[in-house]
């Protein structure tokens, strides 16, 4: 095709794009429909290597950014969420949750910064449950009891990942496969997690899992937010809701006490939205041995399915987090063993309470706990969990 042959093809074409474009706009106004509508996909998803573990695997960075301007991204080591930028009041785009610059850290000494957690969020009781009569022995990792997994737990293994696209949404999907009897847990289970980052700046977070052996399988997300971006801060001052009239009490060693108790008239209350500061440091015997929140909440109306469970908001900022999700239990952790000690991201250190994760889950300890409902996967049974966070600022 000569120059002007092209240009002429090029021309028609626009014009037919145009005119289609001014067609749909007469018929629907608050429409935006654009030729690059059409092929461009908004959001974006790229890879690039982030390092080798102490044992020599390849781990890969994935980078998923929407139009709007969220960008997060996430290591195939534990599947952390390593960086998630969110927009304040003014549109200014801030990384908002705590985590490392290197593999080196995480694989030093992290308290599940940003992590997949697995075979079981939370703890089982002397890392011990029986299964159809036969007992099973896990890791003991948090004094007496077994905490988020194990020595090894799904935060400190590299996934295999993948990403899909469509549209209006990238995902990156990783897989694991955690064997027979490892960390003492039955079954082969094959895990699967999608992250999905869409332009609502929405990232979703899908957990499914399937096991050839009966087993238990609680997963969850151990992302700490900070929505000031600024770590040197604490987060005393974000507003929380949590959509919960009961809550799981532990005895001194965080374990359940197998009661559900309700929130009213105690520092747990968070039907109406209350700053995480305003009743902490309160003298209360669930709040002193969490040394703060450090507790599973008995979410409302679990039959709905997907539902908002619960909210943080930041004024100074006006940054807001909307957490979705299908599941019965949600823990508030507070930072409450953050010390002063791990390095932060911009060149200071995570001190006291400076992060808060809202860990979507089964109540902890659900094995050994006859009347909670049951976290147990049987062959043939498909484990599926579904939680999404949502940025806004107001
Ligand atoms: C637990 C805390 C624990 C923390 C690890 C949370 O999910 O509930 O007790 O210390 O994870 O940093």
């Amino acid at each position: 095709m000569n120059r002007l042959k092209k240009n002429i093809y090029a021309f028609s074409l626009m014009s037919i794009a145009l005119l289609s474009v001014q067609c749909k706009s007469d018929k629907k106004k608050d429409m935006e429909v654009t030729p690059q509508n059409k092929t461009v996909n908004m959001v974006t998803i790229s890879k690039e290597a982030y390092g080798l573990t102490l044992d020599s695997i390849v781990v890969d960075k994935y980078l998923m950014k929407n139009e709007k301007g969220m960008e997060i991204s996430v290591i195939t080591y534990g599947g952390i969420i390593t960086s998630w930028t969110a927009p304040d009041r003014n549109n200014n785009y801030k990384d908002i949750v705590l985590g490392y610059d290197t593999l080196e850290q995480y694989e030093k000494e992290t308290p599940y910064f940003g992590a997949l957690i697995g075979r079981y969020g939370n703890r089982i009781a002397k890392g011990k449950f029986s299964l159809d009569g036969t007992e099973y022995t896990l890791e003991t990792n948090d004094g007496p009891n077994h905490l988020h997994g194990g020595v090894k737990g799904f935060d400190k293994v590299v996934w295999n990942a993948s990403e899909t696209k469509t549209d209006t949404t990238a995902s990156l999907v990783l897989t694991y496969l955690s064997k027979d009897m490892e960390e003492g847990y039955p079954g082969n289970l094959e895990t699967k997690v999608t992250y999905t980052l869409t332009n609502d700046n929405e990232l979703q977070v899908v957990y499914e899992a399937t096991t050839d052996k009966k087993t238990v399988v609680n997963l969850t997300q151990h992302t700490y937010f900070n929505l000031t971006g600024d770590f040197s801060k604490t987060i005393l001052d974000h507003e929380i809701t949590i959509n919960a009239d009961k809550l799981v009490p532990v005895d001194a060693t965080l374990i359940p006490t197998g009661a559900l108790t309700d929130v009213v008239n105690t520092p747990f209350d968070f039907r109406e939205a209350k700053t995480i500061g305003k009743e902490i440091n309160t003298k209360n015997e669930q709040l002193e041995r969490g040394l703060g929140y450090d507790h599973c909440w008995v979410l409302n109306n679990q039959n709905e399915g997907v539902r908002l469970v619960s909210s943080a908001y930041e004024k100074e900022s006006g940054r807001q987090l909307d957490v979705y999700s299908d599941e019965i239990g949600i823990q508030l952790y507070t930072g409450n063993f953050l010390d002063g000690t791990l390095p932060n991201k911009q060149g200071g250190k995570y001190a006291h309470r400076t992060g808060f994760c809202l860990e979507t889950q089964h109540y902890p300890d659900s094995p050994n706990q006859e009347n909670f409902p049951t976290t147990v996967l049987n062959p043939g049974e498909k484990y599926i969990s579904k939680t999404s966070f949502k940025f806004s600022a107001k």
